[in-house]
């Protein structure tokens, strides 16, 4: 059988994605003791892990360099390219939310035509507010997005809260939900087919292991 390799998030999914992984009976023991390796291996259960930046996971499997990619909803919904989401593992619950100042949530504070919104996320910040028919001025941040507003850069971000702890540590507050985010465990198209028996039995696997968590 054809082995198949499996792209993962390095960070804050990484310890959820292999302990699923994990319980449905594969190998995790060299992703465990990574190093500065990249490319690891089950290769009794013929599985091949590639452990990349969050926001790659879903053109590794897109190019077909991964069959199958864990990633989270926020990172899909940023990169949208065309891959089957076949299941919500509900891992790495988090929200997408816009944040800023609470006392500048008076309208007239923040007038719409010139917010500034600074984010990691710029289609899905460009998106949400088309959807609304408002425009913004997108600041791309690569992290610590939350220095936006202190510093006077944004008026507001767009961004991923948890715990609620940044946003608190720094002040800042959520001013709407934008939608929740949980990690999904994704596909190639044509990996689906040439090597879909095997790649349909651990999805399944997968599933009844999300289905048993609290
Ligand atoms: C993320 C996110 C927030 C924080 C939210 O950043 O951008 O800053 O985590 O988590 P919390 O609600 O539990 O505090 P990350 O830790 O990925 O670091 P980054 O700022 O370097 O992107």
């Amino acid at each position: 059988m054809s082995e198949i390799t499996i792209a993962l998030a390095k960070g804050r999914l990484a310890e959820e994605s292999m302990a699923i992984l994990e319980r449905c009976g594969l190998d995790c023991s060299e992703l465990r003791n990574a190093g500065r390796r990249l490319v690891f291996y089950d290769k009794k259960n013929g599985f091949r892990f590639l452990l990349v930046k969050p926001s790659d996971v879903p053109t590794y499997v897109y190019q077909g360099v991964a069959d199958l990619g864990i990633a989270g909803k926020d990172t899909l919904m940023e990169e949208n390219l065309p891959l089957y989401e076949m299941l919500d593992l509900g891992l790495g619950k988090c929200r997408l939310c816009v944040c800023g100042y609470p006392n500048r949530r008076d309208p007239d504070a923040i007038t719409v035509a010139n917010r500034r919104v600074a984010t990691k996320y710029p289609n899905i910040t460009r998106n949400f507010y088309a959807a609304r028919g408002e425009s913004v001025d997108i600041i791309k941040l690569n992290g610590s997005v939350e220095l936006g507003p202190m510093l006077g850069l944004s008026d507001v971000i767009l961004d991923i809260v948890e715990s609620g702890r940044t946003l608190f540590e720094n002040g800042l507050d959520v001013l709407e939900e934008v939608c929740p985010v949980s990690a999904r465990v994704v596909v190639n198209r044509v990996s689906l087919k040439t090597k879909g028996e095997g790649m349909k039995r651990l999805i399944e696997r997968m599933r009844k292991e999300a289905e048993e968590q609290p």
